[in-house]
């Protein structure tokens, strides 16, 4: 279904679950999605393959294109991007290449060679938006996805805003939107630099701050499952909690090796001196975290859902040098093995990218692959309730989950032998892969003999609603084209995130350590991360 849609002209969509119903539910409007940084893996890996499922889906716009900007094209760039995007969709989307769809995809995808910082480049790719303009009825209308490094940023917007492409948010006949990707900074003051840089070229309301994390089914299904139901939200309080366990695993390391042990692909160029602590606790954890802790918001209209979640960032008990040595842990993976196949240690591969590109190899390595620690929101919904958050690279399996474990029944009945408690009932949300729920719940086995025995109800949305579930950039991108920034994280978020990490950051940076625990890879983490919840009395979760 081809939408003609335009900015002032708002119609209900049956496609977002959280604004269903309501007046706020939006159309994708007509505009060029303009790539900065398409020749990088993210524009490869993800964007492409989101667009073209989109279109797929049938529920872009007729008039919308693609135009990607950076450097690194080679030959005739329409044609590069066209082949690169075709490369991308044949390995990772999530719906097959189709060649009748292709061919329409294809039409509608351009790039322009040029720099960040030149200025006749921008002029090249004003002409080029206006003759994409032209030549699909676009009414002037821009998102510029900035898939570039942070530092990038601030020349790109000037640029942008000297060559007059950024429109006021005042203007009816068209919009102009950025999305900021992730890492917004690498700390709170580069954080703030970029989000007050940002601000003078676009106001709040053009600003999307992406974390795909948000875009996941499963993590907008918890505010469905607490919210359009009734049983849980009685219960979801220190009341009836025992803990959260918020896992984020990943199977993949920091670099791919082909089968003769050369480096193929790698992101210790920017993951070095970054760690997990700052690439996925302080977005997409603390995220997922909102999204569970947050209070119900009076209703769905983008900013009282933001401020719910800003208030659980607002909640969250300052950890002092001693709570971090105490609740935070950190670790490097060492060599080790995943599904049979031998992986090298952390340590390796960064000593493997410096060599490749002439750099000294940094000394010590200390950056953390893996991080785990207890949170407390101190707040009356979640007082004493411990959130225990842990995610890896080089993990055994991809397996991310927000596990909420009840409190255990009194030690009466079926749950008075010491020696054979009952195993406490779980609500567990899978966020990937496998997406769905499951409620562990202690039942009778069948036979004469009184034995109680753990089952699962499950909810798989594959076998429920069929088809593949949608990756979360297919969704926010169309969200983008909506203007609806529901999803998408306000600058006070993401800088409350940062005030939130780093003490611990700081407090690692004093400690001058010259190692740091390790792992090895295709474990569950290291023993310090399970000392860490066993002095609890509790386990991670075997997933
Ligand atoms: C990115 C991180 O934001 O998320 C990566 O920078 C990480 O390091 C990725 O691998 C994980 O995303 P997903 O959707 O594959 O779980």
């Amino acid at each position: 279904m081809a939408i003609d849609g335009e900015p002032s002209n708002p119609s209900p969509t049956s496609e977002n679950p959280l604004t269903l119903g309501t007046p706020k539910a939006l159309l994708p409007q007509s505009c060029i999605l303009v790539i900065f940084g398409a020749a990088g893996d993210l524009s490869w890996r993800k964007l492409l393959p989101a667009v073209y499922n989109v279109n797929v889906d049938g529920l872009l716009p007729s008039n919308f294109a693609v135009v990607g900007f950076g450097v690194g094209s080679e030959g005739e760039p329409d044609e590069w991007i066209r082949a690169r995007a075709r490369d991308g969709i044949e390995h990772f989307s999530r719906q097959k290449l189709d060649e009748n769809h292709w061919s329409d995809f294809a039409r509608g995808l351009f790039y322009v060679e040029g720099k960040f910082d030149d200025p006749g480049a921008y002029e090249r790719l004003k002409t080029k938006l206006e003759e994409v303009d032209a030549q699909f009825g676009i009414p002037g209308s821009r998102i510029f996805y900035m898939s570039i490094p942070p530092q990038l940023i601030e020349v790109s917007v000037n640029n942008l805003k000297n060559s007059g492409m950024v429109m006021p948010p005042e203007e009816k006949k068209s919009y102009t939107r950025i999305i900021c990707e992730k890492p917004i900074g690498r700390d709170l003051a580069s954080a703030r630099g970029i989000n007050e840089m940002v601000a003078k070229v676009f106001d709040e309301s053009q600003t999307y701050r992406i974390d795909h994390y948000l875009g996941k089914e499963t993590v907008q299904n918890l505010l469905v499952l607490r919210f359009a139901n009734s049983i849980f939200e009685p219960l979801w309080n220190c009341n009836y909690i025992d803990h959260v366990q918020i896992t984020v695993a990943e199977e993949e390391g920091l670099s791919q090796y082909d089968s003769s042990g050369k480096m193929k692909a790698s992101r210790i160029g920017y993951f070095e001196g970054i760690g997990n602590l700052r690439d996925m606790v302080q977005n997409h954890l603390l995220q997922v975290l909102c999204m569970t802790a947050m209070e119900p918001p009076w209703s769905l209209e983008p900013d009282v859902v933001r401020d719910a979640k800003s208030v659980v960032l607002r909640c969250l008990r300052p950890l002092d040098a001693e709570d971090i040595d105490a609740s935070v842990v950190r670790a490097e993976y060492t060599s080790g093995e995943i599904n049979g196949r031998p992986v090298p240690e952390y340590k390796q591969e960064v000593g493997d990218f410096f060599h490749k590109q002439n750099r000294a190899v940094p000394d010590p390595i200390t950056t953390e692959t893996f991080v785990a620690m207890k949170v407390y929101v101190d707040n009356w919904r979640w007082a004493g309730v411990p959130f225990y958050l842990r995610t890896g690279k080089r993990m055994p399996k991809r397996s991310s989950e927000v596990a909420v474990q009840f409190k255990e029944v009194p030690n009466v009945l079926f749950n008075h032998h010491p020696d054979v408690p009952l195993e406490p009932t779980v609500l567990s949300l899978k966020i990937q892969p496998d997406e769905g729920l499951s409620l562990r719940i202690s039942s009778k086995l069948p036979g004469p003999k009184l034995r109680i025995y753990p089952v699962k109800m499950d909810f798989n949305y594959g076998t429920s609603f069929g088809g593949t579930t949608p990756e979360a950039y297919e969704r926010l991108i169309l969200d983008v084209m909506a203007g609806d920034p529901t999803l998408f994280m306000r600058r006070d978020a993401v800088e409350a995130a940062w005030e939130y990490v780093m003490p611990i950051l700081n407090h690692w940076e004093k400690g001058h350590d010259r190692v740091i625990p390790t792992y090895q890879a295709g474990t569950w983490g290291p023993e310090e991360a399970d000392r860490l919840i066993e002095a609890d009395g509790r386990h991670w979760r075997a997933l």
